[in-house]
């Protein structure tokens, strides 16, 4: 029976294609745990609007795509459950709940919400619903009670605000001692287990720029929807510094992460870092094209699976897709937000949602 499984909660905000950055840093996971665990993987759609409340075309379109690229990974709609946000009211409702339960400036210290407003530059007038997502994303994870979480590396500092809230609402209003190890909340009467984070194998993919963490932003992205062709280019234009086939080259830059994170085959992997250091005889360019089709020979199953959503009506199909996973995701936000409620005092009734 699925449902026994533990579950994990994890998703994206949909702000465009994903690339190899988030599947080493977090798809490959989620792909590979979809057996162990019953797994809900979040639309994060209301968040877009935090910087993007003007684009509402754009972020439906991103909404469409970001499902689209998940399945290419292999992320099964049969076993898996997408959950788009803003058809889930529960998360929402939880979300003011739990703000009640974090100090403003602890959210205002989040690292990557700080890190956000530099790189997004949005300066002082970001809205009032931009660190609120911060909550908001408590509160995405919390109503699915998973034990798990498999973000990026850039998550994590999202993570832990969870956790703590996590064991505040249960120490408060589910009477669990605040000396209960974290593992042992629910055992000890909380409603919600304070989840892990789980970082993928590689927690910062550096772009092809050679020097950045691979991101849209900095346009140093090689996209799970890149054709052989952009893939060999994008590589070939990777920095590493090095100049000649007989210097002896450094297997700890950018080309050599590549290689390491691409090529399966451990022994040529020995070989090619023997030979680099060496400087034996081996060109950037070669070990470029090498890791170049590595990648394709990723990706290829990749565009065989999103193929069947790549036709007129293939938007049409993963819209279908989502409304009957909405059922199911809803279904399980409604328990949790029920039981929340009632700990709080607040069960005035029960009530289900239908989105028809
Ligand atoms: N903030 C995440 C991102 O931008 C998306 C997200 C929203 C998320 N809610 C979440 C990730 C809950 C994990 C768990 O990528």
């Amino acid at each position: 029976m699925p449902d026994e499984k533990p579950r994990i909660l994890t998703g994206d905000t949909p702000t465009g294609n994903l690339h190899l950055g988030h599947w080493v840093g977090s798809l490959e996971n989620r792909v590979k745990l979809q057996d162990a665990y019953d797994c809900y993987f979040l639309i994060a759609n209301m968040h877009a609007f935090t910087t993007r409340a003007d684009k509402p075309a754009e972020i439906r379109a991103s909404t469409i795509e970001i499902v689209k690229d998940w399945i290419a990974c292999g992320i099964d709609p049969e076993r898996s459950t997408f959950v788009l946000q803003t058809e889930i009211p529960a998360i929402a409702e939880l979300t003011w709940y739990l703000a009640m339960l974090l100090p403003f400036n602890r959210v205002m210290r989040n690292p990557t919400l700080k890190t956000e407003l530099e790189t997004k530059g949005l300066g002082d007038n970001y809205s009032f619903g931009f660190p609120m997502y911060t909550v908001g994303q408590c509160a995405d994870i919390l109503i699915f009670r998973p034990e798990l979480v498999p973000v990026g590396e850039d998550q994590v500092a999202h993570i832990e605000p969870c956790r703590e809230v996590a064991r505040r609402f249960d120490q408060m209003y589910c009477g669990v001692d605040p000396q209960t190890e974290d593992a042992d909340y629910v055992k000890a009467g909380g409603l919600f287990p304070i989840p892990d984070a789980k970082i993928g194998r590689i927690a910062r993919l550096i772009g092809t720029d050679g020097v950045n963490k691979m991101s849209k932003s900095l346009n140093n992205a090689i996209y799970l929807t890149d054709t052989f062709k952009q893939i060999k280019k994008k590589m070939g234009g990777l920095y590493t510094g090095r100049s000649a086939m007989d210097e002896p080259g450094d297997i700890n830059n950018s080309l050599f992460q590549y290689v390491r994170a691409f090529i399966d085959d451990e022994s040529r992997v020995k070989e090619l870092e023997t030979k680099y250091a060496a400087g034996d005889n081996i060109g950037d360019g070669h070990i470029k094209v090498e890791v170049a089709e590595a990648i394709d020979k990723l990706l290829a199953p990749m565009r065989e699976r999103r193929a069947p959503y790549e036709g007129a009506d293939g938007d049409d199909k993963i819209l279908a897709l989502l409304r009957e996973h909405t059922a199911k995701a809803n279904a399980v936000a409604e328990e949790t937000l029920y039981e929340a409620k009632k700990a709080m005092g607040l069960d005035f009734g029960r009530r289900t949602i239908a989105v028809v």
